[in-house]
């Protein structure tokens, strides 16, 4: 059984058959519908949602599956201090498959150790969205026709914004450059960027204004201020007005560049742009469905060509307790603390769930 927690937990053949899927599944629905007859989908959303749960819902949908979950924890028996474990515990055996949306880093990953089913992250806190980044992914590969070489501006709250994140990690892993570009105290975090530098070897460019390298972007990537993840001594009011993408803006971009946000945009993003060709958001979000519909199907097993064995990680438990206050196991006390090794030499250890750089000790 195969969990899709990460980006990792996918070789680059299996996110590469999981495009074609997509594409067919896209063009050709009426050959794949009555895929999923008689399967379950449950989505345990714990944070809002609108396009992730919705699109997750009409994929299993359109393939003749059905959806159950919720989408206020208030009403859910976290209310009455369920743990996660729980919770996937009997959710797994009400359904076939898990889509998972929760407030801390890490849960996901925990759902999947305590389910019998497949478990798939929706979101984690300020850590992950990898099926964004599957999304993403594509849409870049449909507009551009390939990642390698081409230059990906990040822009806006990179700090707290998961799909900034799993991004980040995709578009490094298959060959493109990074250009970071976020206002001050919003930089993308130590740990991805460590991530980026050990594993796909990559230096981003960090800028602070996207007009210093807006006429070198293939991907112009909007991200809108995680208010909600914002610590109380921020002055959100300030860093709210701090980046605006709009025409004037765009005078200066190449007049193939694209233009993407995972979406909602509050004030972030221009609605004068949306009549730019150049705009690829709400194609973005359309290809949200058949890319969950692959995912969906290759992790039920339905298309035996996907998902052989995961790719490996190195994980090893330890006693060095995570720092980061967000992770899950600042949270759920019966969880051990784990450690992966995300260099050869073993330097690197990171938190298994969230992703902080451990100190290394001696
Ligand atoms: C993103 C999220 O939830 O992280 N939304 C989405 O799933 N499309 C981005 C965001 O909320 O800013």
């Amino acid at each position: 059984m195969r969990h899709f927690i990460t980006l990792d937990d996918l070789s680059n053949f299996e996110i590469e058959q999981i495009f074609r899927l997509a594409d067919q599944m896209r063009t050709q629905i009426a050959t794949w519908s009555g895929f999923c007859k008689g399967k379950l989908l449950a989505t345990l959303f714990y944070e809002p949602s609108t396009r992730t749960r919705l699109s997750f819902e009409s994929a299993v949908e359109r393939l003749d599956g059905r959806a159950i979950g919720f989408a206020d924890p208030h009403a859910a028996s976290v209310a009455k201090g369920e743990t996660i474990a729980d919770t996937v515990r009997m959710v797994a055996n009400y359904s076939d498959i898990i889509v998972v949306r929760h407030n801390w880093a890490g849960s996901a990953r925990v759902m999947a150790c305590y389910s019998t089913v497949p478990v798939i992250n929706g979101g984690d806190g300020s850590h992950r969205h990898p099926t964004q980044a599957l999304t993403d992914l594509y849409t870049i590969l449909q507009r551009k026709g390939g990642i390698e070489g081409i230059k990906v501006g990040i822009c806006g709250d990179l700090r707290y914004g998961r799909s900034a994140h799993s991004l980040a990690l995709a578009v490094a892993r298959f060959g493109g450059r990074l250009v970071h570009i976020a206002p001050h105290g919003f930089q993308m975090p130590e740990w991805v960027l460590s991530r980026v530098k050990h594993l796909y070897g990559q230096e981003p460019l960090e800028r602070g204004h996207l007009s210093d390298v807006i006429g070198e972007l293939d991907v112009i990537y909007v991200n809108r201020l995680q208010q909600e993840r914002l610590p109380p001594e921020i002055d959100r009011e300030a860093a709210s007005k701090s980046y605006l993408v709009n025409s004037a803006v765009m005078s200066g971009a190449k007049s193939d560049a694209i233009i993407m946000h995972p979406l909602p945009r509050v004030n972030e993003l221009a609605y004068e742009l949306d009549a730019d060709g150049r705009a690829a958001y709400f194609e973005q979000s359309a290809n949200g469905v058949p890319i969950r519909m692959a995912l969906i199907a290759s992790l039920l097993g339905l298309e035996q060509l996907i998902l052989t064995q995961p790719p490996e990680r190195k994980i090893a438990s330890d006693n060095r307790s995570c720092d980061n206050l967000n992770c899950v196991t600042a949270h759920e006390h019966y969880l051990e603390p784990e450690t992966e090794m995300i260099t050869d030499d073993l330097t690197t250890a990171v938190c298994a769930y969230c992703g902080a750089i451990k100190p290394v000790t001696m």
